[in-house]
């Protein structure tokens, strides 16, 4: 899979996929991350990209033209399966959303800053738009390292345990169940025994109950909400 990223900042973007699991991901190569600097696709005067609103009121608005050069210069050579634009009016990104991305070829994601984008680009580019909670970020800078890191690791491949991301919260709905490591005693803190009987069927079945439980207290909404 191909992702491609503009931003003002694209430095940002440099540390989030240079250790562990991305990483791992894109020198397989089943992942590649292209950053793309919008000031370099601007044709105004020192690499500005953008400018006041029209109609007045506090805020900068990124300008319409940077943005489509540099989309356009990338649809050149790549046909995106989706155009996507981080922000906070946007749908609210969730596990089905990165399972629905990480069967993609190809993303192009568009990083916004001050106010927002020219509101035409929206418009006529944009495919899809997605917010990664109810909060604002100064840039969708991190909200997009957000997007690459859920959907990089559903990617065939990247896991190491190809069932580990089957496992995940979310996945099914449910949280997951709760993890114990050794030691097996630590002061007096035992691990559940149904953890050590070596009796596969019961221990699925007690992390099954543990996550319907722990479901059913912390986010009743999943089991209610088909569509999550
Ligand atoms: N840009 C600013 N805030 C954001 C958010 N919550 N999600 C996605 N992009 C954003």
């Amino acid at each position: 899979m191909k992702i491609d990223i503009i931003s003002v900042v694209p430095d940002l973007l440099q540390g989030p996929f240079a250790h562990s699991i991305m990483k791992r991901a894109i020198d397989k190569g089943l992942l590649e991350i292209n950053l793309v600097n919008l000031r370099d696709h601007t044709t105004y005067a020192r690499a500005q990209v953008d400018d006041y609103q029209f109609g007045g009121g506090a805020g900068m608005v990124m300008m319409i033209e940077p943005l489509v050069n540099a989309i356009e210069s990338l649809q050149k050579t790549t046909v995106y399966d989706e155009v996507i634009f981080l922000t906070p009016d946007g749908d609210t990104f969730n596990q089905s959303m990165a399972n629905q991305f990480s069967m993609k070829n190809n993303l192009l994601l568009i990083c916004g800053h001050y106010k927002g984008i020219d509101q035409r680009v929206r418009d006529h580019f944009i495919t899809r738009e997605v917010s990664i909670g109810d909060y604002v970020l100064s840039g969708g800078e991190l909200a997009a390292a957000v997007l690459v890191d859920a959907i990089g690791r559903l990617i065939p491949g990247v896991l190491n345990d190809e069932t580990s991301a089957l496992t995940d919260s979310f996945q099914d709905n449910l949280l997951a169940p709760p993890v114990y490591t050794r030691p097996e005693k630590f002061r007096d803190w035992q691990v559940p025994t149904i953890l050590m009987s070596g009796n596969h069927a019961k221990i699925d079945q007690w992390r099954m109950e543990q996550s319907l439980q722990r479901t059913k207290e912390r986010r009743p909404d999943l089991l209610e909400d088909d569509e999550a």
